[in-house]
């Protein structure tokens, strides 16, 4: 069968194929430690569970508005005027399908064949793929271990042409755990207001921050960045929703109906009655989050502090999220060539830092129990002095 041209650029996700094999190796009886997941391995909170329920016994079943329940919509707007400052009303909201579909529906909305978008690197995986579905062009910023993996505001000066309409911001970031500083974001705001160009923020992880770090909205930064900042968030990590299916997207009332017009003929509604459980989420008390974000904390010290012990690795210590991005270029191999490696011979599962664009490097996730978290540390230690 001949596909198109747009599908050809797509790179299959390296991800999933390595959660495959080591999915495959658990079933055959072997004991994988898992460092893959990306998503939290907590229930989610029952509270939540029960208006979702509760939404079904109401008869919350039938189709909704394409840009989702209105109550949503307004909890969410709600939302951000409290905790970002970020003065939206529920007409500036999009409930989608995760954060992956609002991010999809914009690259959709706003990308013109040949637009470039700028995605600093290390990246979460799926930014240059809904760029290249959308016909534009990913512009990669590579940043370092030194700089702690952030763009400055004079690597995204320099990328800029004439060409580029968007640059994607993620903070905390997926995959290395970094965290922009208030000063950080209000510098590359000025960059962004001085050039006129669009930012889109991931704050997908903005509620999971260690040791005082402070998650600043971009679009906080000033009017005038307001003015050009589009917000992406979702469920799915602050309160282990992943499965739910809920995210949305925040911008000018123009840019939602751009893209409620394309939800509209694509997916329509989010499961009307999974809207009702992120209601919940929002309008309910927050100690479940809190309480997550301590578990994290706990294994995030562990897992740091484990990996910098061991000789030839290393990671800078994660202030979001719940990734550990590791050095592994001592060793003198590939990203690929040490997580294919690690797997076989000590059963670790990671994934390696090439599907986020650097091969330097692999990420661990410490989504998971502190007995997993020591046994593949020590397994880790063990085939690294192997080498
Ligand atoms: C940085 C980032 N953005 C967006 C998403 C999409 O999340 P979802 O579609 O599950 O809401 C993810 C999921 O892994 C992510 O890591």
């Amino acid at each position: 069968m001949h596909f198109t041209q747009r599908l050809s650029q797509v790179v299959p996700s390296v991800t999933l194929e390595i959660t495959a094999k080591a999915k495959k190796m658990r079933e055959e009886g072997v004991d994988v430690c898992s460092f893959t997941a990306g998503e939290p391995d907590f229930p989610t909170p029952p509270h939540i569970v029960q208006a979702a329920k509760q939404a079904l016994d109401d008869g919350k079943t039938r189709y909704g508005p394409a840009a989702g329940e209105p109550a949503l919509r307004a909890a969410i707007a709600a939302k951000l005027r409290r905790d970002n400052q970020l003065p939206y009303e529920a007409q500036n909201i999009l409930v989608t399908n995760g954060g992956k579909q609002s991010l999809f529906n914009l690259m959709l909305a706003l990308i013109e064949q040949g637009d470039e978008v700028i995605i600093p690197a290390p990246y979460w995986l799926s930014y240059p793929e809904m760029v290249r579905l959308a016909e534009g062009a990913p512009v990669i910023v590579p940043t370092t271990a030194q700089a702690d993996y952030k763009v400055t505001p004079e690597q995204l000066r320099q990328a800029i042409t004439p060409k580029t309409k968007l640059f994607v911001l993620n903070s905390p970031s997926n995959p290395t755990g970094a965290v922009y500083s208030p000063e950080e974001i209000r510098a590359l705001a000025e960059v962004v207001i001085e050039r006129d160009i669009w930012v889109v923020s991931d704050e997908i992880y903005e509620k999971i921050l260690y040791d005082g770090a402070q998650h600043l909205s971009i679009g906080a930064a000033s009017p005038q960045a307001f003015a050009k900042t589009i917000i992406s968030n979702g469920f799915a990590k602050s309160y282990s929703m992943t499965g739910w299916r809920v995210g949305y997207l925040a911008g000018s009332p123009e840019l939602i109906k751009a893209c409620a017009n394309i939800q509209g003929h694509s997916t329509s509604n989010v499961c009307t009655f999974a809207q009702y459980g992120a209601l919940a989420a929002l309008e309910g008390s927050q100690d479940c989050v809190t309480e997550m974000v301590a578990a994290f904390a706990q294994r995030r010290r562990v897992m740091a502090e484990g990996i910098n012990q061991i000789p030839g690795l290393s990671c800078p210590t994660p202030f979001g999220a719940f990734y550990v991005f590791v050095d592994v270029s001592k060793t003198g191999l590939t990203s690929l060539q040490f997580s294919d490696a690690l797997l076989e011979r000590q059963q670790v599962a990671v994934i390696p830092g090439i599907a986020f664009g650097d091969d330097q490097c692999i990420r661990l996730s410490y989504a998971t129990d502190l007995e997993t978290i020591k046994t593949g540390l020590a397994r880790l230690g063990a085939f690294v002095s192997s080498l």
